[in-house]
């Protein structure tokens, strides 16, 4: 794997040596049993267009706890695509650092970095997919249900945005049946579940129009905000839209009494989800953001061949 700019990126073998060495590490750090410092001597780059607390907070501890260092660009300093030209800052990059991690607002930001960079460039986000929340958020699955997810089901409730596509995606290639209950038109685009089927020809994605539907057989109920960085202009809209996509105790009641809920943070609270669900017992919520400083430390030590 050179980059990890989509799920796809990773080999199935790469997606469970992560996941599994994200365990490890926990565990290791539950020990208080430092790591081996794979990231000695490099440094990696991070940019983010966007604002961020996890990503941002994550990373910087994971490459600190693994022996490495982080800088932090300001995105209006650097100007990528205005003050020099994507590709450009790239090739600078790459002759100094060893690794980007990076939050773009167009998805194709990272695919340019990435042709020449020449070092691994990390999707820290982007409008189109958030893989490493995937990766959280599979081993947050793992936690619950055990290493084997084959057979388990998402249902993901709200919009078809860039968290949702990372996780259909993962959880088709983790053998997961998943199923999206959207409003019409906030629904993934057709080319999301073309892109899933492309690698996964077994890939179970479904697509609802209603909550109901979609948590009957539900071991984890995912949900995100109806309204991503960039769209606040859209807010009232999509408010009215997203009416009756609720994650609340009235839902719930409806799924499986074992399954989970789970939210990528930041959570608009009593809007996409109430506090009830979110402070209730069935949520995994905090486990979930904490796994994200876990998961990336597998993701780097993949990267950067530590296993
Ligand atoms: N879930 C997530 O990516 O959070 P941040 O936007 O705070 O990084
Ligand atoms: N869909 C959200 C995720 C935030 C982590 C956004 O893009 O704003």
């Amino acid at each position: 794997m050179e980059h990890f700019i989509r799920i796809n990126d990773a080999s199935t073998s790469d997606l469970r040596r992560i996941l599994e060495l994200a365990a490890d590490l926990r565990r290791q750090r539950e020990a208080g049993v430092p790591h081996a410092p794979v990231l000695e001597g490099k440094t990696l780059a991070m940019l983010l267009e966007k604002p961020s607390l996890r990503t941002r907070i994550s990373f910087q501890v994971a490459v600190r706890e693994l022996g490495g260092a982080v800088i932090s660009l300001r995105p209006d300093e650097v100007g990528l695509g205005q003050r020099e030209a994507v590709a450009d800052a790239a090739r600078v990059l790459g002759g100094m650092v060893h690794g980007v991690i990076a939050r773009v607002i167009r998805h194709s930001t990272l695919e340019e970095m990435a042709q020449h960079a020449g070092i691994p460039v990390i999707n820290a986000l982007s409008d189109q997919s958030h893989p490493c929340q995937a990766l959280a958020d599979a081993l947050t699955m793992m936690d619950e249900f055990g290493p084997e997810l084959t057979g388990r089901t998402v249902a993901f409730i709200g919009d078809g945005n860039n968290v949702a596509r990372s996780l259909a995606t993962i959880s088709a290639r983790l053998g997961m049946r998943f199923i999206l209950a959207s409003p019409q038109g906030y629904e993934l685009p057709d080319e999301a579940f073309e892109e899933i089927r492309a690698r996964q020809g077994d890939a179970r994605l479904e697509l609802v129009r209603s909550p109901r539907e979609a948590v009957r057989d539900a071991d984890v109920i995912y949900t995100d905000t109806w309204v991503s960085m960039g769209q606040e202009k859209e807010a009232e809209k999509r408010r009215r839209a997203f009416e009756g996509f609720q994650v609340n105790e009235q839902l719930l009641a409806l799924a499986p009494p074992h399954a989970i809920v789970m939210h990528c943070l930041p959570a608009h609270r009593n809007v996409e989800i109430t506090d009830a669900v979110i402070d209730g017992p069935r949520s995994r919520v905090f486990v979930q953001a904490h796994n994200r400083l876990h998961a990336q430390k597998g993701l780097l030590g993949v990267l950067y061949a530590m296993v």
